[in-house]
């Protein structure tokens, strides 16, 4: 490679490592495995270092991945604008390898720099997302994303949710209080961790997002750091996460080691691993690293690595740190496990809303203590992309989805007998002919009210329990379908004891309980029947947030996209969805029949009108209230206003508590928009 081709090549590469990054921590949906984006980055370093020139202070090799929503673009799944605070010591990655002779290399590097005389601390490397909680007077004062590394999100509301963390630190039984120690821990420090979201409560998140035919996320780390940044804190309790401590800083720390700060933490309550080891060798860091390679298949969390520290914190600070990484820490991360087997087949499945998705059988194969049989293969551009071919001998991969997924071909074991796989015109199910939706590269059916497996998949998820949480089982619906009794969600309230008797080994009980339960459906909240009429794109967040900005259901069903889209967390496909949705007769005429059954279209008690003070306004919150923010909001809509996530120059006011949103604050300004504070707001109101 000559010089001109070298730089070509370093902006190609920092161009998809910037993407790649953004993909990774922004919107929680990679692009790259993590070997495939470690190897482009290893590739930008060596020619960089091969020509120095063409080094930048912004390089992705100097600069750590930012997980803080660029100006203007809103991540996936997530309106909230976090306040931003400045970390107090830069937070850093670490550098890490595939190779254990470069764990040799840093330490004989660090041997170097300090001599003999010093321990390791061989730790796990969780997969999740760092956090840096500040603990003052022993009480969690804040806790913030990394960020930048410089500054970062405020999710404090959010980690309160979070079992682990404690909110108030407890003194050991052992502890003697001084005239100069008055408590165990300092005033002030930070402890740093990772915020990551066991297998179990990932499967189960997962299973339920597919049943909503939403994004899975792609492993256990997107789904963790997707869930820190929910907008609804009570929504963070429900989804398991669980946090553990790696790192303590704070000015005069009284630890001669890391250990021994650790070991402090833990005493302290905290939540810090026990799976540590202090090595003195490079041997025993192999043993270690050799051990957890095969152990860690048996941890309920996911870990990626092990992380290797210098132990003495004196000479972690005489080792200093780059730009990007401490001189006295390292990776060394575990590869991805892999199986090669045979394609067999390939089912084309049609899920609730009709999309279309490739399931590949494969020869069973064993994988990470599981017995492997289908994968996914997501959709029709996959499946050319990867050149796949039905007899193809084909690598699977387990990125921690629920299914595990077909990453490539062995082309040299490519038989003559192998079949281009082709993607189906019509349905599998109804016969319709598919469309394609472009943008979302995938094929659907469009017989939504005739199509069986849409209709089926509709009503399970109208009953399911976060919609209407009605008792009842798949096979049930499947009876009432197959009886005709129920075609559409509104079928179930015209439902009578006779007409259930007449169903295979229902007795007057079943019955009885199954309409006793439909009855008490009635009561669930607007937000839940929102999501319980299954709008393309609509989740359980979304039809929170759209219910809280317009208040009733005629009020969305009137809504232009242009208005659907400054409810939180709406973007233009959605916002299309819910207007395509409102189009359809059939549609319509089923919410006003579920109307006339008596369930809730309208938000509680508080959408009750009190005036008409904020008619035609709409108004923009930021920042924190004497009363909740979904109070707030509910105020607003209760005197006649809407609640918008995003200001325009139709935003009437914003109305700022404490600690409004700097961004929002500057956009009103710029736009000439009246910011108005609590007080004024409440006489508007009153008055
Ligand atoms: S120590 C100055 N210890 O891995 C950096 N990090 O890929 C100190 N991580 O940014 C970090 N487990 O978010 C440390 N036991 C552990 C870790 C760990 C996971 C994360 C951390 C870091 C990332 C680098």
């Amino acid at each position: 490679m000559d010089k001109a081709q070298a730089y070509i090549r370093i902006q190609e590469l920092k161009e998809i490592i910037i993407e790649a990054n953004r993909k990774y921590y922004v919107e929680n949906s990679p692009v790259l495995s993590d070997f495939e984006f470690d190897m482009l980055l290893k590739e930008l370093e060596s020619l960089e270092n091969e020509y120095p020139e063409y080094q930048t202070a912004d390089s992705p090799t100097r600069k750590v991945g930012s997980d803080l929503k660029t100006a203007g673009k809103s991540p996936k799944g997530s309106g909230k604008e976090f306040e931003q605070h400045p970390h107090k010591y830069p937070m850093l990655s670490l550098g890490n390898t595939y190779d254990l002779t470069e764990v040799e290399a840093f330490a004989t590097r660090a041997s170097k720099d300090i001599g003999t005389g010093f321990t390791y601390s061989c730790e796990l490397k969780f997969d999740g997302t760092a956090i840096c909680l500040t603990y003052r007077d022993g009480k969690l004062f804040r806790a913030l994303t990394r960020g930048d590394g410089r500054i970062g999100d405020d999710v404090t509301e959010n980690v309160r949710q979070i079992g682990n963390i404690p909110q108030q630190l407890t003194v050991p039984s052992d502890f003697v209080p001084t005239l100069l120690q008055s408590s165990p821990w300092p005033d002030e420090f930070e402890i740093r961790g990772e915020i990551y979201m066991p297998w179990e409560s990932f499967e189960r998140l997962n299973e339920e997002r597919l049943k909503d035919e939403e994004q899975p996320f792609a492993n256990p780390r997107n789904a963790a750091s997707g869930s820190l940044k929910l907008i609804d804190s009570r929504m963070v309790a429900g989804r398991g996460l669980e946090c553990t401590l790696y790192h303590m800083l704070g000015d005069d720390l009284p630890f001669a080691t890391h250990d021994e700060a650790l070991n402090a933490a833990a005493s302290w309550g905290l939540p810090v691993s026990d799976k540590r080891h202090i090595c003195r060798s490079v041997k025993d860091i192999d043993n270690f690293i050799n051990y957890w390679d095969t152990e860690r298949k048996t941890l309920p969390f996911a870990t990626d690595g092990i992380v290797i520290k210098i132990n003495e914190l004196h000479l972690q600070e005489e080792l200093g740190y780059t730009s990007k990484f401490p001189k006295w820490a390292v990776a060394y991360k575990f590869k991805a496990e892999q199986a090669l087997t045979r394609l067999l087949s390939i089912d084309y499945q049609v899920g609730r809303t009709g999309a279309v998705t490739p399931v590949a059988n494969l020869d069973p194969v064993q994988l990470s203590g599981t017995v492997v049989k289908r994968a996914s293969l997501h959709n029709a551009d996959q499946m050319k992309q990867l050149d796949i071919h039905i007899g193809d001998y084909v690598y699977v991969e387990k990125g921690g989805e629920i299914i595990p997924k077909i990453t490539g071909v062995e082309f040299s074991r490519r038989d003559n007998d192998v079949q281009v796989p082709e993607f189906p015109e019509f349905c599998p199910d109804c016969g319709a002919r598919l469309i394609r939706d472009e943008q979302e590269a995938k094929s659907f059916c469009p017989n939504q009210s005739g199509c069986p497996t849409q209709i089926k998949g509709k009503l399970v998820h109208f009953l399911s329990r976060k919609a209407m949480n009605v008792i009842a089982g798949d096979a049930t619906i499947e009876q009432l379908y197959n009886k005709a009794l129920v075609w559409n969600a509104a079928d179930f309230y015209e439902l009578r004891t006779e007409h259930l008797l007449t169903l295979e080994g229902w007795k007057e009980k079943s019955a009885e309980r199954f309409l006793k339960s439909l009855e008490e459906s009635k009561k669930v909240p607007f937000e839940r029947v929102l999501f319980a009429l299954g709008i393309r794109h609509v989740g359980e967040s979304t039809a929170k947030s759209v219910a809280t900005c317009f208040g009733n259901i005629d009020a969305i069903a009137a809504a232009s996209v242009e208005e659907l889209l400054k409810a939180e967390d709406v973007g233009q496909i959605i916002a299309e969805s819910i207007r395509d949705f409102f189009e359809d007769e059939t549609n319509r005429e089923t919410v006003e029949r579920l109307k006339a059954a008596g369930l809730k279209f309208a938000v509680d008690s508080k959408a009750t009108k009190l005036s008409d003070s904020l008619a035609g306004k709409t108004i923009v919150i930021s920042g924190n209230f004497s009363i909740s923010r979904d109070e707030m909001k509910s105020l607003i809509i209760a005197h006649g206003g809407k609640n918008s996530g995003s200001i325009s120059g139709r935003t009437a006011f914003l109305l700022a508590g404490d600690k409004p949103g700097p961004e929002k604050i500057k956009k009103a300004e710029s736009l000439g928009i009246e910011i108005i504070d609590e007080d004024k707001f409440m006489t508007l109101i009153n008055g």
